[in-house]
């Protein structure tokens, strides 16, 4: 099963991040010093992917601005000894094919998916949401699932567990039968359930690897679909369509950068991580309610004067 393409839906409006968003992309955030949709790129890159198609919608230039930098900014990269920004740059430009694909209006995530229809043509192929980063330098996320979606011959899920206060908030997915501690054949899905009624506490999160008869499920569905047209309920209509689907228990932390709280979690953790940046934080964090903490306070600023 050859799996060369992934679709980035970055078309959504953005609407928790009001009003940045109103002139800025969400997947531009900075997530320490790169922008979260050059993680995505990236992982996909590391999964053997490098046919990108990007969903953009008006007043998104700058997400292909960025993958397109002027020699101008690669000459400043380089004198300013910013050596490894400028590789990681230059890796993209040197591997990654990039299209991009209007949205003209915000019809759901499926719509969006919809859009890449002409240029997938009859593979397998990856769908990544800027929203979710998956931090697995050993194991990236894409990856695990185009390894499930080879070994079990169909279309493959990213799932997590969540707990029940959160389900009503995600796509949770019925199970079929267990393949093995972290695959399931799924037998439905659900949109954001009540949890009392959630067939399982699998959660879908943004990594899949789908067949291709997504597509005609999604014509399908966009006939009577009103509002917004849900990449869930597709999926749902294909296993209807005998299509075997897998949900995988994907490996690695996610942040969920599509919402301000999720953001700053992001930064935090994974600056954590990072030998540049990690001293300074813990030393922040543990300072925030301890004596030394010189955050504003009344008295501590006319100590720090004298
Ligand atoms: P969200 O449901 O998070 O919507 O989309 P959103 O507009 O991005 O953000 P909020 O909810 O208004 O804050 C999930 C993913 O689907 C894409 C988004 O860009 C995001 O990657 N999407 C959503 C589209 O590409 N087009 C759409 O019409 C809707």
């Amino acid at each position: 099963m050859e799996i060369l393409k992934t679709v980035i839906p970055a078309a959504g409006i953005g609407s928790r991040f009001l009003p940045y968003t109103a002139t800025v992309p969400k997947e531009m955030l900075p997530v320490l010093h790169k922008p979260a949709l050059q993680y995505i790129v990236e992982e996909g890159l590391q999964s053997a992917i490098n046919q990108f198609i990007v969903i953009t919608s008006r007043n998104k230039e700058q997400l292909a601005d960025h993958f397109s930098p002027s020699n101008e900014l690669q000459a400043l990269l380089e004198e300013r000894g910013k050596k490894d920004a400028l590789a990681d740059l230059k890796k993209i430009i040197r591997q990654a094919h990039f299209t991009y694909v209007r949205q003209h209006e915000p019809l759901g995530l499926g719509h969006a998916v919809l859009m890449a229809r002409n240029l997938i043509g009859k593979e397998h192929f990856g769908i990544m949401l800027p929203d979710d980063l998956i931090v697995n330098p050993a194991n990236p996320g894409l990856a695990q699932l185009i390894r499930v979606a080879r070994q079990e011959k169909g279309s493959v899920i990213a799932v997590q567990e969540v707990p029940a206060s959160c389900i009503s908030s995600y796509g949770i997915v019925g199970i079929k039968k267990q393949i093995s501690p972290s695959i399931f054949q799924v037998s439905h899905v659900v949109e954001k359930p009540d949890p009392k009624d959630a067939p399982s506490n699998l959660a879908i999160i943004g990594r899949y690897v789908l067949s291709s008869k997504i597509f005609a499920s999604l014509e399908e569905m966009g006939t009577y679909a009103t509002g917004e047209l849900q990449l869930t309920d597709a999926i749902g209509h294909m296993i209807q369509q005998n299509e075997k689907v897998f949900a995988y228990k994907i490996q690695g932390i996610r942040y969920d950068v599509g919402t301000p709280i999720g953001w700053v979690k992001a930064i935090i953790g994974m600056s954590l991580q990072d030998p540049a940046y990690a001293p300074h934080i813990k030393s922040f964090l543990a300072d925030l309610d301890g004596a030394e903490s010189f955050l504003y306070n009344s008295q501590k600023s006319i100590e720090h004067v004298r």
